[in-house]
């Protein structure tokens, strides 16, 4: 499938750095990286095909074709080459571009994500949250999914904060995005090939996927720094954005244009 270019929110100016949100959310995630990063590059916040930003048509069916809709917008913005990150489905985004359009990264950003695939028993919870997805819309999936996605101290006010993305995205997206999580292949094999510079960002308190893995999956990486985030869950980001765009930061100083 040839990519879609998609609708984005974008800050500043200079060499861009492209944001890729998570499951079930939408650009909307990345507010505090469009202000406090736009001195530094050209921030640029995509949604993922189907909501927000990039409405309707023919949903995803593999992590593949949303990597392609960010090369097709990248290529829209006149640019040879990213600094490209990904938090979590982002992540699993990030990894499939790299395989697919390499010549298009200058460097990498994991955060809250793993290279693993979904095991067993996961693909068949794949295929619940997108048929309650489909049925009740993503806001069906918040009460299973939301307050995991934060570290236990999270404020009313975040977790309203994230109530209101879920309940922006469109059902079909999550339901398409849930069945694409599920047949994406593993990245693992990929880390050794990784040879351009490279961030893993972890919230200390990630519920869903345990701090450990990434920095394993660091370790995996030549040269790869690996930052854990305080007072952060899934969400560090958006959870603690002023450690965050602090590790990112002194990444991308040190990053050759
Ligand atoms: C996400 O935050 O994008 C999802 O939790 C990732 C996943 O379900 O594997």
């Amino acid at each position: 499938m040839a990519g879609r270019t998609l609708g984005y929110d974008q800050a500043g100016s200079g060499p861009v750095l492209v944001l890729v949100h998570g499951f079930p959310l939408d650009r909307t995630m990345w507010s505090e990286q469009l202000q406090g990063l736009s001195d530094l590059r050209r921030v640029v916040a995509v949604d993922l095909r189907g909501r927000g930003k990039s409405p309707g048509g023919d949903p995803v069916t593999t992590i593949d074709d949303h990597a392609d809709d960010v090369a097709a917008t990248v290529e829209s913005l006149g640019v040879d080459r990213v600094d490209l990150a990904g938090l979590s489905m982002g992540g699993y985004v990030v990894f499939a571009f790299r395989r697919r359009h390499p010549q298009m990264v200058r460097s990498l950003i994991l955060i809250d994500t793993k290279a693993a695939d979904d095991p067993p028993e996961a693909k068949e919870g794949r295929e619940k949250a997108a048929a309650a997805a489909r049925e009740q819309g993503t806001i069906g999936l918040f009460e299973g999914l939301g307050p995991r996605l934060l570290a236990p101290s999270a404020s009313d006010e975040m977790k309203a904060r994230l109530r209101a993305i879920f309940e922006s995205v469109p059902g079909e997206a999550s339901a398409a995005d849930s069945l694409a999580m599920r047949g994406r292949p593993d990245s693992t094999p990929d880390l050794a090939a990784v040879d351009i510079p490279t961030l893993v960002i972890h919230g200390a308190e990630d519920a869903l996927m345990p701090a450990e893995g990434a920095e394993e999956m660091a370790g995996r990486i030549s040269g790869a720094r690996f930052v854990p985030v305080p007072n952060a869950g899934h969400m560090a980001p958006f959870e603690n954005p002023r450690a965050v765009n602090a590790a990112i930061r002194e990444f991308l100083e040190s990053v050759k244009i």
